[in-house]
Parts: C-alpha cells; sequence; structure tokens
C-alpha cells in the first residue's frame, strides 16, 4: 500500500475481523499507529490478543454506527466493519446493511473530523 501523505496513524474498523486484523498487523509492520474499532460481532479477541502488547496498538470496542470522535489525529480510515460471506448476510442481516450504509457514512464522518487524506472500505 503506497501512503506518503499526513499521519501515520490509521483507524481500521472491523479491525478484529479476519481481514482487519491482518491489515491492523501490517500497517504495524508499516510503522503505523493503529486504532481498531470493533464490535466484535463477527470478530474475536483471539484475532488482535496479540498486537496488544505493542504501545502502537489500540483497541476500541464500539459499533461503527455509534462512534462519536477519534481522539487525536487519523491519517487512513480502512472501514472493513460489516459481515462477510453469505452466511453472515444471513444471520445478521439488518446489521450487514447499517454497516455498508450509516456505517459507512459515519466513518466518512471520522475521517473528514480528522481530515484524513485517505479512505477505504469493503464493504
Ligand atoms: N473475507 C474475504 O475474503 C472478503 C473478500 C472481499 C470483501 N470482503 C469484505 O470485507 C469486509 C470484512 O470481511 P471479513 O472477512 O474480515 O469479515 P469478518 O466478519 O471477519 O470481519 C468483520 C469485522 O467487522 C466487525 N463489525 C461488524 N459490524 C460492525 C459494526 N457495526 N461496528 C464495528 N465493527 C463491526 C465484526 O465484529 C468483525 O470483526 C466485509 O465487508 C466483506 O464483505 C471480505
Amino acid at each position: 500500500m503506497s501512503y506518503a501523505h499526513g499521519s501515520r496513524r490509521a483507524l481500521i474498523t472491523g479491525g478484529a475481523g479476519f481481514l482487519g486484523s491482518h491489515l491492523c498487523e501490517r500497517l504495524l509492520t508499516m510503522d503505523f499507529e493503529v486504532v481498531c474499532l470493533d464490535n466484535f460481532l463477527t470478530g474475536s479477541a483471539a484475532n488482535i490478543a496479540y498486537l496488544l502488547h505493542d504501545p502502537r496498538f489500540q483497541a476500541i470496542e464500539c459499533d461503527i454506527n455509534e462512534v462519536a470522535e477519534i481522539p487525536g489525529e487519523i491519517g487512513l480510515v480502512l472501514h472493513f466493519a460489516s459481515p462477510a460471506s453469505p452466511a453472515d448476510y444471513l444471520r445478521f442481516p439488518i446489521q450487514t446493511l447499517q454497516a455498508g450504509s450509516s456505517g459507512t457514512l459515519r466513518a466518512l464522518e471520522v475521517a473528514r473530523a480528522n481530515s484524513t487524506f485517505a479512505v477505504f472500505g469493503a464493504a
């Protein structure tokens, strides 16, 4: 991932999920500080347990739809907070819709409030 502007502090929504946890790890190896936001709907604390010792890593248990503000500068927002796969879509249909609609909007609002340079989303 090329990144050449702004704060090297990233917010990863869904950071305790399959993709999000690997992104957390990868960004730490790229010398980012990482804020992982997750409500553990389909993810697991075990996915990020091995990152908690790193002082550059912060985990926040929160629904992206309800996040107020993230203190401190954020240079990159990666929005991966959403149930995935047909099985989880069927188990959590409303949460899937909310993550992709109001959750995406909230992630963009957090990015704007932080003058974030780059935003990526999978939802
Ligand atoms: N896994 C894949 O191969 C793949 C491929 C392409 C796209 N995607 C997309 O990437 C995204 C993540 O996929 P994944 O496989 O990592 O899924 P996952 O279920 O492992 O991870 C999603 C994470 O988001 C969290 N989450 C869900 N709703 C939330 C909310 N409202 N607020 C905060 N956290 C919330 C879950 O607890 C979980 O930790 C999905 O949108 C999926 O459709 C996944």
